[in-house]
C-alpha cells in the first residue's frame, strides 16, 4: 500500500505527532506539497495545527494539492478551541476521509512542551486499511473566528530581531509564507513562529499583547477526539 505522511508545523507539536506516525509506519514526513501532485497515494495522513480556530493558510493552500484516495486528518490545537477545522479540511480534499482526530497539545505562544501521549493515536493507524468514509461531526465556531484571523495574530504577537542575527537565511528558508527575509518579517506573516524556532542564533524572539496574554490564561479545554468508523 502506498502511504504518504504530510505535516505542517510551526512550533513542533504537529511535527512530534508526524514523527511518531512516521516511525510506526516506517515512512518519512513530507512537507505539504507546493505544486499539484502527479502520483496518487492510496492513503495520505496529514497533520496540522489549528490557528485562530481556522486552518493555517499554508494548509488551506496546499491541502487541495495532495492526491490520495483516502485521507487521515489530524488537527493539533493549543487547548483553547479547535473551531471546525476537520470538516473544513475535509471539504478541501479530493478523496474519502477514513479517520480523523483533534489532539490537544501545548500552545505555541505558551512555549509548552508536548503534553500529549502519542500512543493514543494508535487506533488511527489501525484504520489505514479501511475503505469506509467517516462522518465528521460539525462543531460551532466562535462568531468572530473568521474575522481576519491572520490580522488578529499579527496584532497579538510581535516578532523581534536582535543584533545576534547574522543573516544566515535559515528563517527565510523555513518561512511557510515565503514572507521572511533574513529576520525581517514581511506582510504575510502568520505568526507560526517557525522562524523563531529555527534560528540557530536565537536572534528572533516574540512578545504577546496584553490582550492575548489574558486570553491564554483562560481555562484550557482538553478534549482528545478520535473519529473512526
Ligand atoms: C497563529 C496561531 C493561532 C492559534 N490559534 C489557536 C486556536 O484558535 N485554538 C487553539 O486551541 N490553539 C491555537 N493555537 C495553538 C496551536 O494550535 C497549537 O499549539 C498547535 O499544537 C501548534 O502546532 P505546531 O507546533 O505544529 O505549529 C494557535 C497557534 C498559533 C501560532
Amino acid at each position: 500500500m502506498v502511504i504518504s505522511l504530510y505535516c505542517f508545523s510551526g512550533s513542533g507539536h504537529s511535527r512530534a505527532i508526524a514523527d511518531y506516525l512516521a516511525k510506526q509506519l516506517e515512512i518519512t514526513v513530507e512537507p505539504l506539497p507546493d505544486e499539484e501532485m502527479e502520483e496518487r497515494s492510496e492513503v495520505a495522513l496529514v497533520v496540522f495545527p489549528v490557528y485562530s480556530q481556522n486552518l493555517p493558510d499554508p494548509v488551506k493552500i496546499r491541502l487541495p494539492k495532495i492526491k490520495a484516495q483516502r485521507f487521515i486528518l489530524i488537527a493539533t490545537y493549543g487547548r483553547m478551541s479547535f473551531g471546525n477545522v476537520l470538516q473544513e479540511a475535509a471539504s478541501l480534499i479530493q478523496g474519502r476521509v477514513i479517520a480523523a482526530a483533534y489532539v490537544p497539545t501545548g500552545h505555541t505562544y505558551l512555549s509548552e512542551g508536548n503534553l500529549f501521549e502519542v500512543e493514543q493515536l494508535r487506533p488511527l493507524l489501525e484504520k489505514i486499511g479501511s475503505d469506509q468514509a467517516i462522518t465528521l461531526k460539525p462543531f460551532p465556531k466562535n462568531i468572530f473566528a473568521n474575522f481576519f484571523p491572520n490580522i488578529r495574530s499579527r496584532l497579538g504577537v510581535k516578532i523581534e530581531r536582535s543584533e545576534q542575527c547574522n543573516e544566515c537565511g535559515l528563517c527565510t528558508l523555513n518561512c511557510p509564507m515565503k514572507t521572511m527575509n533574513n529576520g525581517r518579517i514581511g506582510h504575510h506573516c502568520i505568526r507560526c513562529l517557525r522562524c523563531v524556532n529555527s534560528c540557530p542564533q536565537q536572534a528572533l524572539t516574540f512578545r504577546l499583547s496584553p490582550f492575548l496574554k489574558g486570553y491564554l490564561k483562560k481555562p484550557k479545554e482538553e478534549r482528545f477526539l478520535l473519529f473512526l468508523n
